[in-house]
């Protein structure tokens, strides 16, 4: 049995207050011996520290939203790896469609990222998904192969272990558009088909992969109840703890 994982994507959203009296709303209002799912937290850049301070003694991890694949040097603006895990990050979310459709990154950015967080110890949320036109021009399936097989490339069945696949269509981003369960269920089934075909069953079954887009408690229940969606990554419904919390109790349906 693969362990659901929900993760907040905070976005470019709170200061350090705002994220302190976001993260102690979830730590004193969630009633975790409820929970069975893995629950991260990912903050602006800013706010890492802060958060990781609050989480110490719960279960609660914290991830960033993005990295750079380079140690150090001259890349202004850009944060590392070593960065991160300074900060007290686990995760970090790589490949948000955000980050290619704004700020340009590629493909094969993303699996240099992928790799350094993997040698760092940090656990990539990789993120995929296709354009409302590349769904509805019926290229969908040929885009998350790119997408899968150049982000993942050099990634070992060990490595895998590690790696978090996020379905987020870009349709459904911040939209209150959610794909359906059934259509989100599909790319998952066919994500977890095209991960036996590249490694083995093995490293298939035991992919995490969660669902993202426009995920709210009221449909969070049915979404995380297919059989090949196995947490969410969460943008506007985990900025108000109440609605985050519903998202991760509904986890447990
Ligand atoms: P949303 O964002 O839940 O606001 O649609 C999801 C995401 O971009 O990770």
């Amino acid at each position: 049995m693969r362990k659901k994982v929900i993760a907040g994507n905070w976005k470019m959203n709170n200061d350090i207050s705002g994220s302190a009296e976001l993260i102690s709303g979830i730590i004193n209002n969630i009633d975790f011996s409820r929970v069975n799912s893995d629950v991260i937290v990912c903050p602006p850049f800013t706010s890492l520290e802060t958060a990781s301070e609050l989480v110490k003694n719960t279960p609660i991890k914290v991830g960033a939203q993005n990295m750079f694949f380079e140690d150090k040097g001259a890349f202004t603006g850009e944060i590392s790896a070593a960065m991160l895990l300074s900060a007290g990050c686990d995760y970090v979310i790589l490949g948000h469609s955000e980050r290619r459709a704004i700020f340009n990154e590629s493909n094969e950015w993303i699996n240099k990222k992928i790799h350094k967080a993997l040698s760092s110890g940090l656990k990539p949320i990789f993120c995929v998904g296709e354009t409302l036109e590349e769904r509805e021009s019926g290229v969908m399936k040929d885009v998350l192969k790119k997408q899968i097989t150049e982000g993942l490339t050099g990634v070992t069945s060990n490595q895998m272990e590690e790696v978090i696949v996020a379905y987020e269509p870009v349709w459904a981003i911040g939209t209150g558009k959610t794909a359906s369960p059934e259509q989100a269920e599909e790319v998952h089934k066919f994500i977890r088909d095209l991960i036996t075909k590249m490694y083995n069953k093995d490293v298939a079954d035991n992919l995490v992969i969660q669902y993202g887009g426009s995920v709210k408690p009221n449909n969070a229940a049915e979404l995380l109840s297919q059989p090949n969606i196995d947490g969410a990554l969460i943008g506007g419904a985990a900025l108000k703890a109440d609605s985050f919390i519903d998202i991760i109790y509904s986890a447990e349906l």
